[in-house]
């Protein structure tokens, strides 16, 4: 089963884009903002972000493995490069001041060798000075029946579409199946799709331990607290990482 999709990238530009906190990533980034440079995404999606950067003044570049997501990017960000490729691979021209990765798309690399050739390949395109941020989600501490994360199913109603994503968590595997039924309006009609997506809870000791591999220092925010400061049951982080 195919993964984003021509119906699901067309949910997504029209629903779920500009989900991320930009205010969070202000507090987090500091002079980086202010300085400008070179913005890389990866896993960018329909492009929200980097439209958002490119409007800072940012020269633009992003990654991501679907093309139809991409479709969408290069309509939103014209002046960006893109290139279609998966996260731990994907070369990009020149090193990029600024290196994200959001929407919960790290999770999408299914093992720990997946995680650590990407940590390499932003290692690969990081400028000297540079910093990479990207979320995290903590929902493996979370295992209980009641989350719709990890065992459960959400419904969504939003610009003419449909949507319902069922989730089955392996708690052995670490890895939780969402599985997406969705209607799109076309005309008169409604169009069934399905995808399939399979998301890693990946330890968070095991992303310290490979980040710090890489030579990274890492600091953690929590996007959703007043001072960004994480808790102890902080559900969404956000990592910072750079190298001295
Ligand atoms: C939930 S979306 C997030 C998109 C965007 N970052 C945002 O925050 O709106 C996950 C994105 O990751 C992409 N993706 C998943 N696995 C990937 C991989 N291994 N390499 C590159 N892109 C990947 C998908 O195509 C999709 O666009």
């Amino acid at each position: 089963m195919k993964a984003y999709g021509r119906e699901m990238a067309g949910v997504f530009s029209s629903t779920w884009n500009g989900a991320f906190p930009w205010r969070a990533l202000e507090k987090m980034l500091g002079s980086k903002l202010s300085e400008g440079g070179a913005w890389l995404d990866f896993a960018c999606g329909t492009g929200d972000l980097l439209a958002r950067a490119q409007s800072e003044g940012f020269a633009c570049a992003g990654a991501d493995f679907s093309r139809a997501q991409l479709k969408y990017a290069r309509k939103a960000c014209p002046e960006a490069t893109f290139v279609q490729g998966p996260m731990q691979s994907a070369r990009l021209p020149g090193k990029y001041d600024v290196i994200t990765c959001f929407g919960d798309s790290v999770h999408h690399l299914q093992n720990r060798k997946q995680l650590h050739q990407f940590f390499r390949n932003v290692d690969r395109h990081l400028a000297p000075g540079g910093v990479f941020v990207f979320d995290f989600n903590t929902f493996v501490r979370r295992l209980d029946r009641e989350n719709p994360y990890t065992g459960g199913a959400w419904t969504y109603r939003y610009s003419g579409h449909f949507v319902c994503v069922e989730f089955e968590y392996d708690e052995d595997a670490r890895t939780s199946e969402w599985i997406t039924t969705g209607f799109v309006k076309e005309g008169n009609r409604y169009r069934r799709f399905e995808e399939k997506h399979t998301l890693r809870a990946h330890p968070l000791a095991e992303v310290d331990e490979l980040l710090k591999a890489r030579g990274f220092r890492v600091r953690k925010f929590d996007p959703n607290t007043r001072t960004l400061r994480p808790r102890k049951d902080s559900i969404a982080l956000y990592l910072k990482c750079w190298k001295e």
